[in-house]
């Protein structure tokens, strides 16, 4: 094989086409709405239809959508009744992989059409959120509460996790991370999904496979590492110390740095202007010069961005929330990019299955064991 090529982790290799996002150095889009326009205009629900039906939502489609997420929100009584069983010092992300690989037993959609896929991501949604919001319930030494009707899906998740109706601040600022989450072309665990559906494998297993892809700090899982290295400092001159010894000891910084954007991450601007809003709200601008103790030297030094894990992992944590809860609300956010990659590759699909070249031991001969 002539043009065979070999790059580290598939670095700058375009490993297939896609119609749902376009992930450039200049901008973010989903199917052609740049992200900041999606950020200001439209809710997630409405993204999320964007995502799998490929075009935003007339009002009487949002209308539809969110009536059969609603009707497929409750999640089945054998989820939880598994969750309460799962020991309370394991991490969330790990009862999110558990729980949504059992739902998937009694998944209400029969049927593997494009549409039949398409309900099953909305039914995946709701199971992702739910199961988020049963666990922190349940962690809290609380019942699970039923949906309440007429939340939008932001608000729902707060409202199933903290027993009441959130304030609209938080509602707006989890909305808007579930928008900036939901997609991001071939990343990690995107690209993990769509080896699923090159076997022919089922959406479950494909979103199963996500979860524990997107699990890792490199990945997803650095807007908890990121809030956890935060949460060390109780000053911006604690964080500033502890910054130079990280680049002594060249250490990675987790919520830094991108494969793809070298001059940072569109989502990270959006979210931090939101995040400075929140805090000066909050009284909270002591996290705010923390946080901006590592980014300064980050950028100014090392000419490293935050990516959208940074700012997000503070947020959430301003918010209220517990940090084993962040990349869980990834994922109630990403499965929906998971779910419109899934669906694309199973209607053009090609089996995904690259060369490896080999650097083992050279060709030899056994010798029997007992001349070993
Ligand atoms: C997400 O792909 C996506 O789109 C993912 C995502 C999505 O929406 O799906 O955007 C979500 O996962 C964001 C990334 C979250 N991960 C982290 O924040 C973890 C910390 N970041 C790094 O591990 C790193 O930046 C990666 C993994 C994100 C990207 O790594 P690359 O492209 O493999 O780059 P690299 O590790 O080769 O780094 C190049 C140089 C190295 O220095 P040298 O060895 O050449 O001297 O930059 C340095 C790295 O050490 N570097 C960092 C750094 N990131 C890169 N140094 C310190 N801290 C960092 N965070």
């Amino acid at each position: 094989m002539t043009d065979t090529i070999f790059k580290p982790g598939l670095e700058g290799v375009i490993a297939g086409e896609t119609t749902v996002a376009a992930v450039e150095q200049s901008s973010l889009a989903y199917r052609g709405y740049n992200i900041s326009d999606l950020a200001q205009n439209t809710t997630f629900e409405e993204v999320a239809h964007l995502l799998l039906y490929n075009e935003l939502p007339t009002s009487a489609q949002l209308a539809e959508f969110q009536t059969v997420l609603a009707q497929l929100r409750p999640l089945p009584a054998e989820v939880i009744q598994m969750i309460r069983l799962i020991p309370t010092e394991v991490p969330m992300m790990d009862v999110l992989r558990s729980a949504v690989s059992f739902a998937g037993h009694f998944d209400p959609v029969k049927g593997d059409s494009p549409d039949d896929l398409r309900r099953r991501a909305v039914w995946l949604m709701a199971v992702c959120a739910g199961v988020v919001s049963a666990r922190y319930r349940l962690l809290s030494k609380k019942e699970p509460v039923d949906p309440k009707p007429g939340l939008s899906h932001a608000a729902q998740i707060l409202y199933q996790a903290l027993g009441e109706v959130p304030d609209e601040t938080s509602v707006r600022l989890l909305d808007l991370t579930l928008t900036l989450y939901a997609e991001h072309e071939y990343n990690a665990s995107t690209f993990a999904c769509r080896i699923v559906a090159s076997t022919m494998s089922d959406l479950v297993s494909g979103i199963v496979t996500g979860i524990g892809t997107l699990k890792g700090p490199l990945h997803g899982g650095a807007n908890e590492a990121a809030m956890a290295m935060l949460k060390q400092f109780d000053s911006a001159e604690e964080a500033s110390e502890w910054i130079q010894n990280a680049f002594e000891k060249k250490q990675k910084v987790m919520g830094f740095g991108h494969r793809v954007y070298k001059n940072g991450d569109h989502r990270a601007h959006i979210l931090e202007d939101e995040l400075r809003n929140l805090a000066e709200q909050k009284g909270q601008q002591k996290w705010m010069a923390i946080y901006d103790a590592i980014k300064e030297p980050m950028v100014t030094q090392k000419k490293i961005f935050p990516n959208v894990d940074y700012p997000c992992g503070l947020t959430y944590y301003l918010l209220g929330l517990p940090i084993d809860m962040y990349t869980p609300l990834f994922v109630c956010s990403r499965v929906t990019g998971w779910s419109a990659h899934f669906i694309e590759q199973a209607e053009n699909n090609r089996l995904i299955r690259p060369l490896s070249r080999y650097v083992g031991s050279s060709a030899r001969e056994v010798v029997p064991v007992d001349k070993r």
